[in-house]
């Protein structure tokens, strides 16, 4: 089914989102397309870099899953569904964010995205003559509350990365990641636990400054 919305300053163009099985093995259609049609006429698929900020947030706000009340995504930004993707209260992601979300993507409160970030839930098999076949399958990536995500990471197919983590610039994820790690590199691997420590230091060991009396 398609739809026409009129989305701020847009018109947006929603083709149903096909049900998609984590982890089902399917033929590599697309089962949704979705486009923007600005005031000049321009149609384009939602990379939402041409958009002023109010349209691009309605815009999200009815491509997204769920969405919470204040988040704000940089453009451009590029997804395959969108209605996969489920975001917490208090989203950012810097420019540059790609989500293949053949699968669902659970993103919690007060999360984090640098710019680059890209979550990919979708893979096609290793040996050559099924992949060749188009066969691809999805499996849903989850980010917990309160994680920062640097500049360029990667996450891969059926990842959870645990609340409060921090992964670092340039990782590419391919295991979970547990709960208050610092975690980076390719592949991602726990580097320590965040703990209160940490809450005096705002880069290394440079220390908050003390309030003045
Ligand atoms: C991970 C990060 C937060 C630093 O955490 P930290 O605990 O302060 O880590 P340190 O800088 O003390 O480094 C600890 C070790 O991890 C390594 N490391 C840090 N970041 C790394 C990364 N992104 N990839 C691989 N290794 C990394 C360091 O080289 C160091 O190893 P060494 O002791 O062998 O030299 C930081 O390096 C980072 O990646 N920040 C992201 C910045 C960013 O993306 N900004 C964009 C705006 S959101």
């Amino acid at each position: 089914m398609t739809c026409v919305e009129a989305c701020g300053e847009s018109q947006v163009v929603f083709v149903e989102a096909a049900a998609v099985g984590a982890g089902v093995a399917r033929p590599a259609v697309r089962g949704t397309l979705h486009a923007v049609v600005t005031p000049d006429g321009r149609v384009h698929f939602p990379v939402l870099a041409l958009e002023p900020a109010r349209s691009r947030d309605a815009i999200l706000r009815r491509l997204f899953g769920r969405i919470g009340e204040k988040f704000f995504v940089e453009p451009p930004f590029r997804c395959d569904y969108g209605s996969n993707i489920a975001v917490g209260e208090n989203f950012y992601a810097n420019y540059d964010c790609v989500v293949l979300d053949c699968a669902v993507v659970t993103i919690g409160d007060n999360v984090l995205f640098g710019p680059g970030v890209h979550i990919y839930t979708a893979g096609h098999p290793a040996h050559p003559e099924p992949r060749n076949a188009g066969i691809e399958y999805a499996m849903p990536v989850t980010i917990g509350n309160n994680v920062w995500l640097g500049g360029g990471v990667i996450v891969t197919p059926g990842v959870t990365i645990g609340e409060n983590a921090v992964i670092g610039a340039g990782s590419v994820v391919t295991r979970d990641v547990p709960p208050s790690a610092i975690a980076a590199g390719n592949p991602c691997r726990a580097l320590r636990t965040i703990t209160d420590e940490d809450r005096k230091f705002y880069f290394r060991r440079l220390p908050f400054e003390e309030p003045s009396r």
